[in-house]
Formats: C-alpha cells, sequence, structure tokens
C-alpha cells in the first residue's frame, strides 16, 4: 500500500481559509472523487469539520488527540501514524486497494509529507488569501510523472494543473 497525498494548492500555498476551501473547484472535486472512490482516506478533525460528513463510498479515517471524540460513520485514530496503519489493514481487504489517501489539512499534510511516496497535486493558478498551508514540493525529493492543464470550467473559479508526484528513490 502506497501513502498518498491528494491536495490543492494555491500558487503560495496556501490551502485553505476559515476552515474551507478558498476557491470552488467543481471539475476538479469530481476528479477526486474518482480518484480517492473506494479507498481509505484519512483526514484532521478539522478537515472532517469542515466536511461535516463522511465521504461516501470510502473508509473515512479522522485523526484527532480527543479521545472522547466520535462521529457516525467514520473511525477514530489517535495518531497519524495510527491511522496509516488502520488504513494499510482495512485497505488490504479492499479489491484493487493500493493506496492510502491523505486528504489534509495543513496540520496533518505537514506531518504526513515525509511518510507519502505519492502527491496527487492539483495547481491552483493563482495566489489566494488563506491561513492553511502546504509545505514546499521539493524538486530534489519529487519527480513529476504526469501533468495535465486544466482550463477552468463553467464551475469553477480558477484554471488548475493536476500533477502527480513519486517520491525520487536514492541512489546508493
Ligand atoms: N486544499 C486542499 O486540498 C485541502 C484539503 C483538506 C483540507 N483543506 C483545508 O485545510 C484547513 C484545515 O487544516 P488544519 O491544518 O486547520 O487542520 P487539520 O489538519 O484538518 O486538522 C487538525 C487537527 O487534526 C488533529 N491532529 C493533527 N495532528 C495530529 C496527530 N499527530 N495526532 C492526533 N491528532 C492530530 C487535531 O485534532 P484535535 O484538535 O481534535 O485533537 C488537530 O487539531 C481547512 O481550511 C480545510 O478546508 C484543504
Amino acid at each position: 500500500m502506497h501513502v498518498a497525498i491528494h491536495v490543492a494548492i494555491a500558487e503560495n500555498g496556501v490551502i485553505g481559509r476559515d476552515g474551507g476551501l478558498p476557491w470552488r473547484l467543481s471539475t476538479d472535486l469530481k476528479r477526486f472523487k474518482a480518484d480517492t472512490m473506494g479507498k481509505p482516506i484519512i483526514m484532521g478533525r478539522k478537515t472532517y469539520e469542515g466536511i461535516g460528513r463522511p465521504l461516501p463510498g470510502r473508509l473515512n479515517i479522522v485523526v484527532t488527540r480527543d479521545k472522547a471524540w466520535r462521529a457516525e460513520g467514520v473511525e477514530v485514530a489517535h495518531t497519524l501514524e495510527a491511522a496509516i496503519q488502520l488504513a494499510t489493514v482495512r485497505g488490504r481487504r479492499m479489491t484493487g486497494v493500493d493506496e492510502v489517501c491523505i486528504i489534509g489539512g495543513g496540520e496533518i499534510y505537514a506531518q504526513a509529507l515525509p511518510l507519502a511516496e505519492r502527491l496527487h497535486v492539483t495547481h491552483v493558478l493563482a495566489a489566494v488569501d488563506g491561513d492553511a498551508h502546504f509545505p514546499p514540493i521539493d524538486p530534489d525529493a519529487w519527480q513529476v510523472v504526469s501533468s495535465r492543464e486544466i482550463a477552468s470550467g463553467e464551475k469553477d473559479s480558477h484554471a488548475t494543473r493536476y500533477t502527480v508526484y513519486e517520491r525520487r528513490r536514492e541512489i546508493v
């Protein structure tokens, strides 16, 4: 099982504002839904509360330090490592699943980046104001394996570039 990050990032590193997304990207949400469908998804408690419900058709795992926190339709983990472990064990039993998806937000991405092997990044082609960020993607550590430009559709606030990165293997 690979650990993969799925994220949309503005040119200035912003990923969120006031607990929500600072853009409307309907085309990208459809692509995100298709890419994550049937897989385990891991998110921070704040991202879960921003969405307000489990994402259908996926094993939802919420990470919180609050031992009393619960929500219907989601599994709870108290460390990121425990969430990845749970997702890996459960994912192995799901047919055709080879990826654990980390879906945010800023706190979780910062901790997951060193553990990830693949990044699915929607680059939002604008600088946007916000209060949650993604760390810089180091080109020495990550290579682009595919990239495509997506024009802004009727229900999209911005044009985007969808890029998949894989961690460079160390040459010894
Ligand atoms: N652009 C995108 O692709 C994207 C994707 C997802 C989210 N977002 C945005 O990101 C923002 C939310 O990000 P955020 O950084 O504020 O919050 P977050 O990462 O979603 O959640 C943070 C919470 O996760 C829990 N947590 C974090 N690390 C933990 C650990 N090691 N062990 C146990 N629990 C841990 C804590 O919950 P407790 O406080 O309950 O202990 C913490 O308060 C929102 O604006 C959202 O819309 C953007």
